[in-house]
């Protein structure tokens, strides 16, 4: 079966809307405590930073330049860029589309957690998931980015993400 679409409450997204909750979690789990500011880069309407602000206390804003956040999320109505990465503690991308490589590139100064969706990696090159993640993976490793695999328990396929930690000097 695959899900285009679903709802939490009112709101409807695009693609399994468990990914939310399923990445605040991961979050909470893995961060809580060592950091506090999140960017949820190309955000859309913000339900990710909204569950980590309500339920987890961080404090995340979205930055995507649409600008149609749910009430009470903040958002950074701008093109993300990775220069913007180091005032937060973490960035995280799901589906980023067009702010895909900025994400990437953030990886080298910030810890970055990266589900791709689309190929905006190479507009040379046909990528599809599998290939596009290991482009991600070559540029991590050339860039002495350490990084996992992390398959998230919400509807694939664009649920592999990548979650990495800047080299030590940064
Ligand atoms: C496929 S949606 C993903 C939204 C959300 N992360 C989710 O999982 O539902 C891609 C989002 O990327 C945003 N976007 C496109 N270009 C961007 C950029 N340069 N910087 C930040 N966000 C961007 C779009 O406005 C759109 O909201």
């Amino acid at each position: 079966m695959s899900t285009k679409a679903g709802k939490i409450g009112r709101h409807k997204f695009h693609g399994d809307p468990a990914r939310f909750d399923v990445v605040a979690e991961y979050i909470s789990q893995n961060y809580h405590g060592k950091i506090t500011r999140i960017a949820d880069v190309a955000g859309g309407q913000g339900m990710l930073c909204r569950i980590l602000n309500k339920k987890y206390n961080f404090e995340c804003e979205v930055v995507d330049p649409r600008s149609f956040t749910l009430v009470g999320v903040p958002n950074r109505a701008e093109e993300y860029q990775a220069e913007m990465a180091d005032y937060y503690d973490l960035i995280v991308g799901i589906h980023p589309d067009e702010a895909l490589k900025e994400v990437v590139y953030s990886a080298k100064i910030r810890p970055v957690i990266l589900i791709p969706c689309c190929n905006f990696w190479s507009k040379e090159e046909a990528l599809g998931r599998d290939a596009l993640i290991q482009k991600i993976e070559e540029f991590y490793q050339e860039n002495g980015i350490k990084y996992q695999r992390v398959t998230f328990l919400f509807q694939g396929p664009k649920n592999i993400a990548l979650i990495s930690e800047p080299p030590k000097s940064s």
